[in-house]
């Protein structure tokens, strides 16, 4: 029988909880694994009559009721390209093909365009939300138009986190790599308030001389207020946990070399390419890339040494954490909204922002306060001006401690060459001119002008 509603490849943990949430609300779920092992060990511990595994990929695809929707949950990069050409001679058109990796949305628009040739629609879905997010409600990010979305909403309106109003986190957000171009975007931000959070604990570990457990206590704060996340809430867990043997805190037994898949680097790429400054997130990136740098780290040390004298500043935390973060998310939309303009991809930024209020990475509170930006169309740097004297401490106190705030610093500077109407981009100009003829434009009269700078 084709009754299936949803097939789901690749039962690697994402994979499998995907398809057990699908399963959990009666959606009829096929689930087809490369190795059957794997197929099996899911079937075994939670298969009933809405969970079916095959072994052949000719009868999971016939065991689907057409159009078909099948969600790829395999490593980004070529083995997509090898599930499409697997599952080509047995799928019929107009059925749908749904990457949920984190692929870069270039490919993504190439498979979409390939797909096409074959009949097929290639959808690229954004999943957030890791692990638990799969199996209990994850944040989806589907490149889905408007026009195929009533095939689709029931479905992934059951399995999706909700938003503080009780809605799914789930929207189409439109044609081709969107939906990947979204997720990208959100992991970006998702780096950059990872590295402030870090930020923030090395002050206190170093400046303060406090140990893990009672940094914790600084982040509980911050969930008890309008700007609580999730991400500060596992900061707390991560920050508890301590060692069984040693009976030390983990996270002082963590190697300092933090790891990146590459989603961080492609946002600030692309940042790039787009011209818009995405400081915040360039610096949490690269800031993983010194980290690995321990070797040189350790020898350099040894030359300048540090000595930390507590100032006494006192912060008001939550405030720094509010500046930072609405930063992060500032610099992302400000992305996203060029790239829609470039893609004509017509982004939804109050619909983005509520998709992200539940199940994924960077969920917050504070998401609340973006979406009515975006409603009433506020300017973002009235959300935060007030907590700048706070900022002005922690930086300051930083500064002479010489402890490296690299996004902090990033989202600071941002603030303040975006609220300054002078850059000194005149200068540059000026000496671009000089050596290169580059030309410049100016304030007082209309066109290009050239200045013979060696005539006296
Ligand atoms: C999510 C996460 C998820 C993954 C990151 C990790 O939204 O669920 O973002 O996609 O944890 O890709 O990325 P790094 O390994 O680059 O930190």
């Amino acid at each position: 029988m084709s009754d299936n509603q949803i097939g789901i490849i690749g039962l690697a943990v994402m994979g499998a909880n995907l398809a057990r949430n699908f399963a959990s609300r009666n959606i009829k779920t096929a689930v087809y694994n490369r190795t059957f092992q794997r197929t099996e060990e899911l079937i075994n511990n939670h298969g009933n009559e809405f969970l079916n595994g095959y072994e052949k990929i000719e009868d999971f695809v016939n065991s689907l009721a057409k159009p078909r929707k099948i969600i790829l949950m395999v490593k980004a990069g070529a083995a997509i390209d090898q599930v499409i050409e697997e599952l080509k001679p047995f799928l019929s058109e107009g059925d749908y093909v749904i990457d949920g990796g984190n692929s870069f949305y270039e490919d993504t628009e190439k498979r979409v365009k390939k797909c096409k040739e074959y009949g097929l629609n290639f959808i690229g879905m954004g999943i957030s939300g890791g692990e638990e997010g799969a199996l209990k409600g994850p944040s989806l990010m589907p490149g889905i138009t408007k026009e195929d979305w009533p095939k689709f909403e029931n479905i992934l309106d059951q399995i999706a986190a909700k938003d503080f109003q009780g809605q799914a986190c789930v929207t189409p957000l439109g044609y081709g790599g969107v939906g990947h171009y979204v997720k990208m975007v959100h992991n970006g931000i998702e780096y950059a308030i990872m590295q402030m959070i870090a930020e923030i604990y090395d002050y206190h570990r170093k400046v303060k001389g406090l140990d893990a457990g009672q940094i914790a206590e600084i982040f509980e704060k911050i969930n008890q207020s309008e700007n609580q996340s999730f991400l500060s809430e596992i900061t707390v867990q991560v920050l508890r946990r301590k060692d069984i043997e040693s009976g030390k805190f983990l996270v002082d037994l963590i190697l300092d070399r933090a790891s990146q898949k590459g989603t961080g680097g492609w946002t600030s790429i692309e940042a790039i390419k787009n011209g818009i400054p995405t400081t915040t997130i360039m610096e949490a990136t690269m800031s993983r890339s010194l980290s690995f740098l321990k070797n040189e780290r350790n020898n350099f040390s040894k030359i300048i040494g540090r000595t930390f004298n507590d100032d006494e500043a006192s912060v008001d935390w939550n405030q720094i954490y509010r500046f930072g973060s609405s930063i992060a998310f500032i610099q992302g939309f400000e992305l996203l909204k060029e790239a829609s303009k470039e893609h004509n991809w017509d982004l939804d930024f109050v619909e983005v922002c509520r998709i992200w209020q539940g199940g994924c990475i960077i969920r917050t509170k504070m998401l609340i306060e973006l979406q009515e930006m975006f409603k009433k169309g506020q300017k973002w740097v009235e959300l935060i001006q007030n907590n700048l004297e706070e900022v002005k401490k922690f930086i300051l106190s930083s500064t002479q401690n010489e402890i490296a705030l690299p996004a902090f610093s990033a989202a600071y500077n941002y603030f303040l060459s975006m609220t300054d109407k002078d850059h000194p981009a005149n200068l540059i100009q000026g000496l671009r001119d000089y050596f290169g003829a580059h030309t410049f434009e100016r304030i007082d009269k209309e066109g290009i002008f050239h200045e013979n700078w060696l005539n006296e």
